[in-house]
């Protein structure tokens, strides 16, 4: 077996994957994305994660969960629920950060997974897919998945640290899983079942700050809604994150929310 394909995501792939709006464009054709984080215990983590999916291209975000007050107070464009059982359509969901691990949310991380969408799998969904022993069970669900292990997430996830070949870490656990994983850190990997992989140039370290990867996985889940294959909305996402959080950078001492906001000025070429 060779050396599998790397690439380096640049712009012009970001260019080309980022969904154009057309004059027939409407907030239901432009995708839906459900978002189940946060609880009430946590419920940051739905408020940034939500603000990472409203960046993205989708036009419309449902919220479901603990939390639904405090986003609706803060992004009242929000369609919020208790439960995802009771959101309505979407065309994906992202479940995990701040979602607890006790049985309500295992019920609401199986919700989103016996949807028929793509899903993105961070934080606390990546802990109870471990306790649940269900990590190599997903291997049949028909939609992609995306997970978004930072090392300590992956180390749980895959049994082993990702050591110094973070590229062949990554594609052993996304052959394992079958899944698109994100390995999030200084240069974040992306490998997908099929051996391919991406390694994202831009970032900061002003990124490691609680929170911001809430940011990542929202953003991730409007472009898997918005149509983008699995490893194209994670390098996308990969890609204007750490653009954002440069960005934000500039401004003095980073904090997660300051990552959301700096994405919209990230994004404002790509609506030309
Ligand atoms: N360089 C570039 N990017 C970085 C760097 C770095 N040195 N360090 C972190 N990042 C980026 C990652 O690529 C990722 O996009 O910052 C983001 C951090 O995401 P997470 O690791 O998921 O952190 P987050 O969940 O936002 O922070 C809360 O604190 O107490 C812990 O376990 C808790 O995971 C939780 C975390
Ligand atoms: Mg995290």
């Amino acid at each position: 077996r060779g050396t599998p394909a790397l690439q380096v995501v640049e712009w012009s792939d970001v260019v080309g994957w980022w969904p154009r709006l057309g004059p027939s464009s409407e907030k239901y054709s432009r995708g839906v994305v459900g978002v189940a984080t946060g609880s009430r215990t946590y419920p940051g983590a739905a408020v940034l994660s939500v603000a990472g999916a409203l960046a993205g291209p989708t036009g419309l975000v449902r919220y479901a969960g603990g939390a639904r007050s405090d986003v609706v107070r803060r992004h009242p464009s929000v369609i919020a629920t208790d439960r995802v059982a009771g959101a309505g359509r979407v065309q994906a969901w992202v479940c995990g950060s701040g979602l607890g691990t006790g049985e309500q949310a295992a019920a609401e991380l199986r919700a989103v997974l016996a949807a028929p969408v793509p899903v993105v799998l961070d934080a606390d969904a990546l802990t109870l897919l471990v306790d649940g022993s269900l990590a190599d069970r997903l291997r049949d669900r028909d939609a992609p998945i995306v997970v978004t292990p930072h090392d300590r997430e992956f180390t749980r996830l895959c049994g082993e640290e990702p050591g110094a070949d973070r590229v062949a870490a990554v594609l052993r656990l996304a052959a394992w899983m079958n899944a698109t994983v994100l390995l999030k850190g200084d240069r974040t990997v992306i490998g997908t079942p099929d051996g391919r992989a991406y390694v994202n140039p831009t970032g900061s370290p002003a990124l490691a700050t609680g929170g911001t990867g809430d940011v990542l996985a929202g953003l991730l889940g409007s472009l898997l809604a918005a149509g983008l294959a699995p490893e194209q909305a994670a390098a996308t996402a990969a890609y204007l994150h750490g653009l954002a959080g440069r960005q934000a950078a500039r401004g003095g001492p980073v904090t997660a929310p300051d990552v959301a906001a700096a994405l919209r000025p990230v994004i404002a070429p790509l609506l030309d």
